[in-house]
C-alpha cells in the first residue's frame, strides 16, 4: 500500500478579517491594490458627476454612456474589494476628493476622462508588476482580465476623444455623437 504523506494537523493561517489565507498578501502589494481601490471609486463618482453634467445640458446620450461608466467603475470597485476579502484583507476606505462638476468644454471633458482610464491602465500595470516580482499567481491571474477590459475603455475613450475633437464643437456633430451614444 502506498503511504499518505499529507499531514492531516497542518496549521491554517488567518488573516485580519478572521478568514483562511493561503498565502498571505505582501504590505507593498496590498497598499497598492487599496490605492487603486479607491481610484475605481473615485472614477465612479468623477463620472456619475459628468452623466449629471449632460443630463443638465439634455445630452442623453453622452449622460446614459457616463451613468454605464460611473456603475462600471463601483463594479471594478467591488471586484478589488472582494479579492481582498477572498485573500483574508479586511477592506478599509478612504475619503475620496470630490469630483469635478465644472468644464470648459465637451472635449476638455473627454480628454479629462481618458487621461483617467490612462491613470487607472497605469496603476493596474504596477499592481500587475509588484505580484510578479513577489510570485503572487493568484494576484496576477485576477488582474489580467482586468487588464484586457482597461484596455478597451482606453480605446473607446480615444474613439470618442477623436469623434469630439473632429466635431470642433459644431452642435449638429455634437449632436450626432449624441445619438449614437445612446445606441450603445
Ligand atoms: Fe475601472
Amino acid at each position: 500500500m502506498i503511504e499518505n504523506n499529507l499531514k492531516t494537523n497542518r496549521l491554517v493561517n488567518f488573516g485580519p478579517s478572521g478568514r483562511a489565507v493561503a498565502q498571505p498578501i505582501d504590505s507593498d502589494l496590498l497598499d497598492n491594490f487599496y490605492e487603486h481601490l479607491t481610484m475605481e471609486r473615485f472614477a465612479n463618482i468623477q463620472y456619475f458627476s459628468i452623466y449629471l453634467w449632460f443630463q443638465e445640458r439634455n445630452l442623453d446620450g453622452f449622460a446614459s454612456y457616463f451613468l454605464s461608466e460611473s456603475q462600471g467603475e463601483m463594479e471594478h470597485a467591488s471586484k478589488f474589494a472582494n479579492y481582498l476579502i477572498a485573500r483574508g484583507q479586511t477592506v478599509k476606505l478612504k475619503e475620496l476628493p470630490a469630483p469635478i462638476q465644472a468644464w470648459d468644454s465637451i472635449e476638455a471633458l473627454i480628454s479629462y476622462s481618458f487621461n483617467l482610464e490612462a491613470d487607472l491602465t497605469s496603476s493596474l500595470q504596477q499592481l500587475y508588476s509588484i505580484a510578479e516580482r513577489i510570485s503572487d499567481t493568484r494576484s496576477n491571474v485576477f488582474l489580467d482580465p482586468i487588464i484586457e477590459s482597461q484596455t478597451k475603455s482606453e480605446d473607446e475613450f480615444a474613439h470618442i476623444l477623436g469623434k469630439v475633437k473632429f466635431s470642433a464643437n459644431q452642435p449638429s456633430a455634437i449632436l450626432l455623437i449624441n445619438s449614437d451614444l445612446k445606441r450603445k
